[in-house]
């Protein structure tokens, strides 16, 4: 979704600016810009489309200057034109803002300043910030956002700049991300880490109703009752090439082949394969009740929702826990009524998607205590949960998530792991998941071997318009899992299904041109899969089957045998995602999309 990025300092800002917008595109954006502060006024570009598109424009102009603001903008209030793009000004021109978020009031606030002959340029929201900061400065810039934000209903992530207050700019918050970036030679701030991850490692993570003064040399951080606040500075561990490409034609082919490396990185230091037990120093803090604890609700949203699917079949297998999982925009509209001891499990990548962050503030006031699986390190659900685990995967930039998937199950596995050991769960069945867990980077390598089968599947099937994926148990989720990401990134139309539903609606859309993907290792679940395939080949679909390496019995049925090594039941979709991945990015590419930025979609969902 929409992308901050904002520099003071010694340095030209025209060129930290446009690279940091280009580390942010992966969130999806339609339209972008900047205003640089040059000489005594501000020079404000925009321009609709891809970043190259503002570029061009910028390119023909001198823009030179120390201090700037940049914005790529996902279209909620208006459409997606040059004048609804970020920089938005008041009206003497000379206040600029960037926004992300949503004002929910914006139409009231508007209309009172329609009434009073102030003058609109754009359907945005953003525009009635920018009036009213305009309207309320009186030399300090801190204080005109401060009174602004008091007016305001909704969320933000914001910077401002005045022409009249040159070497400031000030950022606020609340409900969109805004981190501080500090560096010798100047200050940043930028909704996340990536655009600026190339000149500091040094941040700090701006909180709800706080406001930020930058300057070259100092910053100050106070509350929107004007009281200082002391932050620690956090160092991130990710570097800047890791939101390179690194040879790949796209983000989301390097991560899937990353794959290997972030699994192990999820497992890194928290096995202790003599006992059996996994270590989790995250949820120390709550581990006597955790241990406790017999009711698990994970909530998430997209594909973390389907690796919080997979988690539930993984604790009903290793634990005594009634687990329910729930997609976190429905989650709080529910009446909702915990039984003591419940723990909320919220599954991000973000950390900031709006609908799971607002389902764990419902679920804590009515008495639930949190936990978060979190990739971003100091995002909102990692501050807002009482404890957690990190997946420390590096940035995701691909849109469709595929890393981070892998490394949310295997952390959920985990987590089911160390409280199963605590609770029923023998130390062989612990030694022996250990050992399993230990071998899937290499398994994963080996998956990852079969690309260009996988590639040549696509290209016989990538021109049919709908495809079923089907699974069963562990394999369910993934049969969603897998029809999600051919959806994203093929924009193909996709259903992925429970196989024992299928007799009772998709049967009777399938024909020669609908292939099938079968998610049907050999587990208790295979023969049940075998009847369901037969029933589809009898009506002449074309069948693709994921199953155990070594499986001969599928030669009739299938038309294509891609194969998984055989490993545990429960860590068999670790494995079995991986084709699935495959397969959608291989037909997205033989369809030529916009693979890493898919259409309409966006990489954080930070509004509702
Ligand atoms: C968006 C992304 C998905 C992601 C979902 C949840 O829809 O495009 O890839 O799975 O948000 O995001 P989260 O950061 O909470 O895991």
């Amino acid at each position: 979704m929409c992308g901050i990025v904002c520099y003071v300092g010694e340095k030209q800002a025209r060129p930290i600016l446009v690279g940091g917008l280009k580390q942010l595109e992966y969130r999806g954006y339609d339209s972008a810009g900047i205003a640089v502060l040059e000489g005594g006024s501000i020079n404000c570009q925009r321009s609709v489309g891809k970043i190259v598109e503002l570029e061009k424009k910028i390119n023909a102009l001198e823009m030179n200057g120390t201090m700037g603001i940049a914005h790529t903008r996902w279209a909620t209030h208006g459409e997606p034109t040059e004048h609804n793009a970020h920089p938005h000004t008041d009206q003497t021109r000379k206040v600029f803002v960037v926004h992300n978020g949503i004002i929910e009031n914006y139409s009231s606030l508007k209309k009172k300043l329609q009434k009073g002959g102030y003058r609109f340029y754009s359907e945005t929201d953003t525009e009635v910030l920018a009036q009213l900061i305009g309207i309320a400065f009186e030399g300090d810039l801190t204080e005109a956002v401060r009174k602004t934000i008091s007016k305001v209903e909704g969320t933000f992530g914001m910077a401002v700049i005045h022409q009249d207050v040159p070497g400031e700019i000030v950022v606020a918050r609340r409900g969109s991300p805004l981190v501080i970036g500090l560096s010798d030679d100047g200050h940043f701030a930028a909704s996340d880490v990536s655009a600026m991850v190339r000149y500091t490692n040094q941040v700090i993570h701006l909180q709800d109703n706080e406001l930020a003064t930058l300057r070259k040399d100092d910053f100050v951080i106070s509350t929107a009752r004007a009281e200082p606040i002391q932050r620690t500075i956090e160092t991130v561990e990710w570097r800047a090439e890791d939101a390179e490409l690194d040879g790949f034609p796209h983000f989301m082919l390097k991560e899937i082949y990353e794959q290997p490396e972030t699994v192990r990185n999820a497992m890194r230091g928290r096995l202790e394969p003599g006992e059996g037990v996994p270590k989790l120093g995250g949820i120390i803090p709550v581990w006597e009740e955790l241990r406790r604890c017999r009711h698990l609700v994970i909530v998430a949203c997209g594909t973390s929702y389907y690796a919080g699917c997979v988690g539930r079949y993984a604790f009903e297998k290793l634990t005594d826990i009634d687990v329910e999982v729930e997609v976190a925009s429905e989650f709080r509209y529910r009446k909702l009524n915990f039984p003591p001891n419940t723990f909320i499990l919220a599954l991000s990548q973000s950390g900031e998607t709006a609908d799971t962050l607002a389902a764990i503030r419902e679920a804590k006031r009515k008495g639930a205590r949190l936990l978060g699986i979190v990739n971003v390190v100091g995002s909102s659900i990692s501050r807002e949960t009482e404890a957690g685990i990190y997946n420390h995967a590096g940035p995701e930039i691909g849109v469709a998530s595929t890393k981070i998937f892998t490394s949310q199950l295997t952390i959920l596995i985990l987590l089911a792991l160390l409280l199963g050991r605590h609770q029923n769960l023998s130390l062989t069945e612990g030694v022996e998941a250990i050992r399993a867990l230990q071998l899937l980077p290499e398994q994963i390598q080996k998956v990852l071997s079969q690309a260009n089968h996988i590639e040549a599947v696509a290209e016989k099937y990538h021109a049919c318009q709908n495809w079923l994926f089907l699974g069963r148990k562990f394999s369910c989720p993934v049969a969603m899992e897998g029809a999600l990401k051919l959806k994203e990134v093929s924009y193909i139309h996709a259903e992925g299904y429970a196989a024992g539903e299928m007799k009772h609606g998709p049967i009777a859309l399938i024909t020669p041109e609908m292939p099938t993907v079968a998610i049907m290792p050999k587990d208790d679940m295979y023969e049940k899969m075998v009847s369901n395939i037969q029933e589809i080949k009898s009506r002449k679909g074309p069948v693709i089957a994921i199953t155990t390496e070594g499986n001969k019995e599928l030669g009739d049925i299938a038309d294509e045998i891609i194969e998984t090594p055989a490993t545990l039941d429960f860590l068999n979709p670790i494995l079995a995602v991986i084709p699935c991945q495959l397969l959608a990015y291989y037909c997205a590419n033989l369809l030529n999309r916009d693979i890493d930025k898919p259409r309409n979609l966006a990489k954080s969902v930070t509004v509702e």
